[in-house]
């Protein structure tokens, strides 16, 4: 487990991926945007002209006056990628490295994702849950098979999946303190735990669960019955987890909003013993570190740890939106026809793209090289920003990769865009995060370790 979290230390000159290349020129960073275009547009997908500046201004003053100002964008806007890069509607290339906040599993436009969406659009895209369609049991089944679970529910998003689950440990708790879950009248356990610097969504219910305040005040008062305890402190998870009052605990093996903390081997571990003991289920949230980006095709593989539920969603449809929980029987017994429902889910379109994600995903090269890249990642971010002293450490797993400063994040994550690659922050501001493709090549991952340095360090000069 040494490799879950990186102290940082300075690389040796040997070590590092991009060596000798930390210095290149940040003038370099932008590919010619007409050269660029040409090769794009040559392709058989038609994509329009690159605009101009006046252009990307008119689709952000636009966006101020239609589109309710929940989100604090960039001040790009995006055209179209391919693989691991982006362009903008004026031309000018990225290296994404954050993939639709880990989104973007195979890179934008894959052929073969491109050729399963254009293939069952072409049969039948949604009927609801009234009928039966082939691709969600081709999906389940996937599913189902390659995890420690019995059966899976489809949604659309990860606060879905984790409202879901809510949900099934809710009733589940009911059915067995031996009451009628029906009756309105009937009391059981029903407390949900969860940690601190945890995401879960924000659906009201895992809401409850998350962990930032500025989140929640605003929609008070919050769902009832939520109690929260140290991330990766047992003793603390030990008060708070109680027989007769737990329902669940719900968990992120590895925490990415939070600001990419991976669990301890004694944490997971005691969790699952606390859980057992206390007759509460034990829910896996790898909406983020699930599906391969751990290197592991799940998340919670690195620690030999079984939950009773896991969530999941950004990356198994490789960009269009589900959510998943997948559950062991005993959780599953209790849920009936009626009790749980939604008209978009496990759609036949979205689940048969699900279905060749997943089988790209779930491959041991695949999964191989997503380990190996992780590593190439960590080592050319010590190689390039190490030594400049605002970073405290380069942690994570896989392609799920923090860059801890003593500072806030966001001017790095500015000027990197401004240079050409797109990385995201987390923790409390003051993590630069990285979860690019997973397809993502060793040049790209160098380069945008080069430029990731060279932003630090017109931002915070060393
Ligand atoms: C661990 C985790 N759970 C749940 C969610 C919520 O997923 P969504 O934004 O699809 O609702 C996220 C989103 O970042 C997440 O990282």
């Amino acid at each position: 487990m040494a490799h879950l979290t990186q102290r940082h230390a300075a690389p040796s000159r040997a070590s590092c991926a991009s060596r000798g290349r930390c210095v290149v020129p940040i003038a370099a960073t932008t590919t010619n945007p007409s050269n660029l275009l040409k090769g794009v547009f040559k392709s058989a997908n038609g994509l329009p002209a690159a605009q101009g500046p006046d252009y990307a201004k008119k689709v952000i003053e636009d966006e101020a006056k239609y589109v309710l100002q929940t989100y604090a964008r960039a001040p790009v806007v995006i055209s179209h990628g391919k693989g691991t890069k982006m362009w903008d509607v004026e031309g000018k290339e990225y290296i994404d490295m954050a993939a639709g906040i880990a989104v973007n599993a195979l890179g934008h436009t894959d052929s073969q994702w491109y050729a399963a969406l254009v293939e069952q659009a072409a049969k039948l895209a949604h009927t609801s849950n009234l009928y039966h369609t082939e691709p969600g049991v081709a999906l389940a089944k996937r599913l189902v098979e390659n995890s420690f679970a019995d059966k899976a529910f489809f949604c659309n998003t990860g606060t879905e999946a984790n409202e879901g689950a809510i949900k099934f440990a809710r009733k589940w708790a009911r059915v067995r303190a031996g009451v009628d879950p029906y009756d309105a009248d009937a009391t059981a356990p029903y407390e949900l735990v969860s940690f601190t610097s945890c995401f879960h969504g924000r659906t009201m219910g895992a809401l409850a669960l998350t962990y930032k305040e500025q989140y929640k005040t605003p929609f008070y008062p919050m769902m009832p019955g939520h109690r929260l305890a140290q991330y990766n402190d047992l003793q603390s998870a030990r008060a708070v987890i109680e027989k007769g009052k737990t329902a669940a605990v719900f968990v992120e093996p590895v925490q990415g909003e939070g600001g990419i903390t991976p669990s301890t081997m004694t944490f997971l571990k005691g969790l699952r013993e606390l859980c057992d003991e206390a007759g509460a289920l034990l829910v896996f949230d790898e909406v983020q570190c699930g599906l391969g980006r751990t290197g592991k095709l799940w998340g919670h593989q690195l620690y030999g740890v079984e939950p009773d539920m896991m969530t999941l969603a950004k990356p198994l449809a490789g960009g269009l939106p589900i959510g998943a929980v997948l559950l062991k029987q005993h959780v599953a017994d209790v849920m009936k026809p009626g009790d749980h429902g939604s008209t978009f889910a496990g759609n036949p379109l979205v689940c048969a793209v699900a279905c060749t994600t997943f089988d790209i995903i779930n491959s041991p090269t695949f999964l191989t090289a997503v380990e190996q890249k992780g590593h190439r990642l960590r080592e050319a971010l010590k190689c390039c920003m190490g030594s400049n002293p605002h970073v405290r450490e380069v942690r994570g797993v896989g392609l799920l990769v923090g860059v801890q400063l003593d500072m806030m994040a966001g001017p790095v994550v500015d000027a990197a865009r401004e240079m050409g690659v797109l990385a995201i922050t987390a923790g409390k501001g003051d993590v630069i995060r990285l979860v690019p493709p997973l397809t993502v090549t060793d040049a790209e991952i160098d380069r945008a370790a080069e430029v990731l340095g060279a932003a630090l360090n017109k931002v915070a000069p060393k």
